[in-house]
């Protein structure tokens, strides 16, 4: 399922313009590798972008999801605006929506644990497994644990229609994802997927013909998990889990979800029905959802040139004919 190598990018060769080449000359002569690799980092944010997050009601874990696995290791709090979700020795945990959504917007603040981690995935994903065993949909937020406690690697990915073609994507954060929370957030419609970190745009999937047979047009859930990744994410098991730092706790809050619920009696569809005059905001059929502006554009361009450190697109040792996708624009 999962590419095993983290591929490291080439962090200082970006840097062309003269005011980061004096930044990073003054810093190579006062400080030491790590401290300049940090501050450069913390210098290098985001364009600002357009806020879609904070437009729809935020839901409650206590009546719109239900536990999926982990027993006593969820803990809901804040009257419903919180959930703990922890992985110990004994289980992982997770939480499902109990609405099925037929596309929409859908976001979460989450905080990673701190410390070591590797080994460790929190997911934030849409699937439909549980209605299609086999020829289910995903849209996958995955965050990579890992032995540095701030390295932290975003994976994102998506499977249609019972493809098992991996579409993996690696980032590197811009900021340390256990300080706080942070918005992790996926539009999914007829147009694209977009998958946006902080507002910031880091993926986007056209609905091509290229790419139709593989995009997730089924209705799906929406699922917060912790769990222990060790065979999978870490170079085939190199460095699993250490449970002598468990638990480990990710923090979820501020929980949106708005689009097309699917109703399993409706069986005409009716309840999906677009309107035939949409608000901007509709996450469906609305403008500001269908098509990226301009700023997010940009976002997307500088997330995808300054932290993506993998992509499938890229990896002809183990895609000897690439997805036909990989031929357009920005992949
Ligand atoms: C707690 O949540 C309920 C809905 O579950 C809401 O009606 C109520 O206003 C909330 N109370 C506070 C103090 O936020
Ligand atoms: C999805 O797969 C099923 C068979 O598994 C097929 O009948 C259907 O046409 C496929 N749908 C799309 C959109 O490719
Ligand atoms: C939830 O987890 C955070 C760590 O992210 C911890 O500080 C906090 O005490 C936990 N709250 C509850 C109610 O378990």
């Amino acid at each position: 399922m999962a590419n095993y190598y983290l591929q490291r990018s080439k962090t200082l060769s970006s840097f062309s313009s003269s005011i980061f080449f004096t930044f990073f000359l003054l810093l190579s002569l006062t400080s030491n590798n790590g401290g300049m690799i940090i501050m450069i980092r913390a210098q290098a944010g985001p364009p600002s972008s357009t806020r879609l997050t904070g437009l729809f009601p935020h839901l409650f874990f206590t009546q719109d999801f239900s536990q999926v696995f982990g027993g006593s290791n969820v803990q809901i709090y804040g009257n419903g605006s919180f959930a703990n979700i922890t992985l110990d020795k004994i289980s992982g945990s997770g939480l499902a929506s109990k609405n099925h959504y037929n596309y929409g917007f859908f976001s979460a603040a989450v905080k990673v644990p701190a410390g070591f981690s590797s080994g460790v995935v929190v997911a934030f994903y849409l699937s439909n497994s549980d209605m299609y065993p086999h020829n289910h949909d995903e849209i996958d937020f995955e965050l990579l644990g890992h032995q540095n406690h701030k390295g932290w690697v975003l994976q994102t990915n998506m499977y249609g229609n019972g493809t098992t073609t991996g579409r993996e994507e690696k980032f590197r954060l811009w900021f340390d994802p256990t300080a706080d929370f942070h918005e992790y957030s996926i539009i999914w419609n007829n147009h694209h997927i977009v998958f946006l970190v902080d507002n910031v745009p880091v993926r986007e999937v056209p609905h091509t013909e290229a790419i139709s047979s593989a995009y997730p047009s089924k209705p799906m859930a929406v699922y917060a998990t912790i769990w222990d990744a060790s065979d999978w994410a870490t170079h085939g098991g190199k460095y699993p889990v250490n449970y002598r730092y468990a638990p480990f706790v990710a923090s979820l809050a501020q929980m949106e979800m708005s689009g097309c619920i699917y109703d399993p009696k409706d069986l005409s569809g009716l309840s999906c029905s677009r309107s035939s005059n949409p608000s901007s905001l509709d996450p469906v059929e609305g403008s500001d959802f269908v098509k990226l502006s301009n700023q997010q554009m940009q976002g997307l361009q500088w997330a995808r040139t300054k932290q993506m450190i993998y992509s499938y697109c890229k990896d002809k040792r183990r895609y000897k004919v690439l997805p036909p996708e990989c031929a357009q624009k920005n992949n």
